[in-house]
């Protein structure tokens, strides 16, 4: 589906993004292999996490919801269920990782696949740490899915030096660390997002952080927790760059999950200027959260290194809005794992950004985009892709004379909600 979205005078009001979606893929994973009832809290989060639900409950674990709580009926460790078919995850990236840590500790085998945007992502970065650990699983000879795993309840400790920052991979081998009942070292280039640690230990599972190896020690089980699930930084940062850009306008973003492994955006955003400030700012079970308001700001331009791309990595194609705008040339580098999420984001988001009548330039691992123009508008393909849809629909709002933005529908993956928060905002 296409949509035109057509410049705004100013963007003003409230915002409610849905549950932050990382946190609650790994509530409902963690849910169902720990013992007893796990509650969770919090705004529904999307096709991806709904991908996650149906996976589990087609591996025996019930899952209810009334009165706004999803309880989880944990099946402990290796409790789940053989699956009459394949299991599908659909669009979702954290449902195949971690989901396959899970799997590779269980008494049976699945067959994982997805859409055609899952089986070109690359799945050798689980399956070699998971073959360390003693697991039997194959992927197809591209490298990507469908992955098959033939469960293996007694996985060995692992020690292992992961050669790429990914909390999906981090949290694939915990999982499966967990699952077996065995110790697990592993050292990151660079810190990733950390939910999965936190819940973990919020679940009674030791893990510690020394010298910047993370260690799990053996588990013999989880017990069921209580998550209340913030509102999605990464959502709520398509509405901060509409903010910023677009002349007289101010934005109330609540309850907002704010992690330190998460924020890389709002610091850099903060560097180049942005008029920003957190209220309310609280720690719940290991979180952050704080309330967001932003204003309309000039900008200026930003360098953004390997060591923090982590931290933004799914903000980045913002970045490139927000550049064009800035004062000076915007770069982002060391950011080649952008070419291997749901599209390759690189070379989507430079393209789009031509489209729309916006300089920029296409590196192996980044782009820049030069400061100081116009958004003038036009056509945008945005691969399938709901960060790159969103993001080129914020730039139609910023544009001069709109930007029609193709597979716009895409956005329900992480924010179905997202067109008519538009809408809404907009028209203000
Ligand atoms: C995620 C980790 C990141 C991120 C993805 C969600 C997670 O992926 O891009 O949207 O929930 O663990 P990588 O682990 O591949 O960096």
């Amino acid at each position: 589906m296409e949509r035109l979205i057509q410049p705004a005078n100013k963007i003003s009001g409230e915002i409610t993004p849905p549950g932050d979606k990382s946190i609650w893929h790994r509530a409902l994973l963690i849910g169902a292999i720990a013992n007893g009832e796990t509650e969770i809290s919090g705004i529904p989060a999307g096709l991806d996490v709904e991908s996650t639900k149906q996976c589990l409950i087609d591996l025996g674990v019930s899952i209810t919801y009334s009165d706004g709580k999803t309880i989880v009926y944990g099946k402990g460790t290796n409790g789940l269920k053989k699956p009459d078919g394949l299991i599908d995850v659909g669009n979702s990236g954290t449902t195949v990782r971690l989901l396959s840590g899970v799997l590779a500790a269980q008494e049976f085998e699945t067959v994982l696949d997805g859409d055609s945007s899952i089986r070109k992502r690359p799945m050798n970065r689980i399956v070699t740490p998971l073959s360390l650990m003693g697991a039997r699983i194959s992927s197809a000879p591209s490298g990507g899915c469908p992955l098959t795993i033939k469960g293996n309840p007694d996985l060995n400790s692992i020690k292992y030096d992961m050669p790429v920052a990914s909390a999906q991979v981090k949290s694939a081998i915990l999982l499966a660390g967990v699952c077996a009942r065995v110790s697990v070292t592993l050292s990151e280039p660079h810190p990733s997002r950390d939910h999965t640690e936190i819940m973990l230990r919020e679940c009674g599972a030791t893990i510690e952080k020394d010298n910047g190896n993370l260690r799990l020690e053996p588990c013999s089980e989880l017990r069921a927790a209580k998550f209340k699930i913030p509102d999605d930084f990464s959502s709520a940062a398509f509405f901060i760059t509409a903010a910023l850009l677009i002349d007289g306008s101010d934005l109330l973003i609540k309850n907002v999950g704010l992690n330190p492994t998460r924020i890389g955006f709002l610091n850099v955003v903060m560097d180049m200027g942005a008029d920003i400030e957190i209220r309310n700012s609280k720690e719940e079970s290991g979180e952050i959260t704080g309330d967001i308001f932003v204003r309309h700001s000039n900008l200026k331009a930003v360098s953004i290194t390997a060591e923090t791309v982590p931290s933004i990595i799914d903000e980045l194609p913002l970045i490139g809005i927000l550049g064009a705008k800035a004062e000076g040339i915007t770069k982002v580098s060391g950011a080649g794992e952008l070419r291997v999420k749901e599209s390759d984001r690189i070379s989507l988001l430079v393209n789009g950004l031509r489209s729309v009548g916006v300089t920029a330039d296409e590196f192996e691992d980044g782009f820049s985009v030069r400061g100081n123009q116009s958004i003038i508008g036009g056509e945008v393909d945005t691969g399938g892709d709901h960060r790159l849809a969103m993001t080129f629909a914020i730039a139609g709002l910023a544009s001069k004379n709109g930007v029609t933005v193709r597979d716009a529908e895409s956005s329900s993956v992480s924010y179905p909600s997202f067109f008519s928060e538009l809408d809404k905002l907009s028209s203000n």
